[in-house]
């Protein structure tokens, strides 16, 4: 199947970046959000990120302009009637995501391919709540989109052949290097970060180190580009918490068990970056 246009569920963190990249890559995208506000939100992010990109001389200011005039926001489903592909990337909640493919699945072409970005859920979960789970696979982008190489794509025991040459072509032409996963919770690369970033929030709590050597002892001593509990509050305090449970509920492992910081930080509205707050300050602004 030709990909030609693409629906785009959420403009936070991980949509908006899905939607720029898409963009880029020459497709008419279209973004849908819950609230005006949010959609414009997100567009801010996507002409922030473009115009980073443009002052690093990664895309000419004439290709970002191409790529502005590709994309648009809306906050009705029914924008997305046309689109050959819709990647979702909205809060990582069961209940929310089903009932959204639900009443998507009656307004896209039966052709349309849907396509999630979630980081624990089982794609079988909500596909099933649709009447094409052999067009439903998983797109697994990495935070942040721009700049992160791989994409998971996750094939169910339902989705076609088809689909899946489809969607590895479509991330390949979106500049992605595309790895194939069983859809099982957190698929290859969750089942293991997922563990070591809970472990960071435990060593905190037991005061094996501050939350500054924590982080150093990771990027100094293993050469990672961020310390655990920094790439938590990049991630998103509230999207771990989310993920932990599910993948908890999945395996049943006190590794994927949420720490009760982690809890309590969420609860106290301490998302990370995307609040201003989480480990570290942010200078107090979302
Ligand atoms: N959007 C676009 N480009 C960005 C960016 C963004 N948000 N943040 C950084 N960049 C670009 C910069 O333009 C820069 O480009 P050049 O190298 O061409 O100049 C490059 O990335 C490096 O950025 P910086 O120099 O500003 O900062 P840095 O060197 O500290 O890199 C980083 C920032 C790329 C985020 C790096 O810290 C990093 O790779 N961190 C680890 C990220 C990671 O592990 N992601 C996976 C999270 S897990 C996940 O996503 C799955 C899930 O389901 C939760
Ligand atoms: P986020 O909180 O930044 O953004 C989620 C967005 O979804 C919000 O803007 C919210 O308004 C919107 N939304 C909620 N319900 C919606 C609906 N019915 N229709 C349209 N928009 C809706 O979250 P995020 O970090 O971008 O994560 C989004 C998805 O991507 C989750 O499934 C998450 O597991 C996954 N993911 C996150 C990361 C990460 O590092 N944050 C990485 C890979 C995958």
């Amino acid at each position: 199947m030709k990909i030609g246009s693409v629906g785009v569920l959420g403009a936070g963190l991980m949509g908006s970046g899905i939607a720029e990249i898409c963009a880029r890559a020459g497709y008419d995208t279209v973004v849908r959000e819950v609230s005006p506000e949010l959609a414009d939100k997100g567009l801010r992010r996507i002409q922030g990120s473009m115009a980073r990109a443009v002052e690093k001389g990664k895309v000419t200011a004439a290709d970002a302009d191409a790529a502005r005039g590709r994309l648009r926001t809306t906050t009705s489903l029914s924008d997305l009637r046309e689109c050959d592909v819709v990647l979702e990337a909205i809060v990582e909640d069961l209940a929310i995501k089903k009932e959204t493919y639900r009443e998507l699945d009656r307004i896209c072409k039966p052709e349309a391919l849907f396509c999630s970005n979630t980081s624990s859920l089982t794609i079988t979960e909500m596909s099933a709540a649709t009447a094409r789970p052999d067009r439903f696979a998983g797109l697994h982008f990495f935070n942040p989109v721009p700049v992160m190489k791989l994409v998971e794509v996750v094939r169910t025991i339902v989705t076609s052949e088809a689909t899946v040459e489809t969607v590895v072509a479509f991330a390949r032409s979106l500049g992605k290097e595309p790895i194939l996963a069983r859809d099982n919770s957190g698929f290859v690369v969750n089942r293991l970060l997922v563990p070591y970033l809970l472990d960071a929030v435990r060593a905190l709590e037991e005061g094996v180190g501050t939350r500054e050597d924590i982080d150093r002892g990771m990027e100094l001593g293993c050469g990672h580009p961020m310390g655990p509990l920094r790439l938590l509050d990049f991630v998103g305090l509230d999207t771990t918490y989310a993920i932990a449970q599910i993948m908890f509920d999945e395996y049943r492992e006190k590794r994927f068990a949420p720490p009760p910081l982690l809890k309590r930080m969420v609860l106290a509205g301490r998302h990370g970056r995307k609040s201003g707050r989480g480990f570290y300050e942010y200078g107090g602004k979302a």
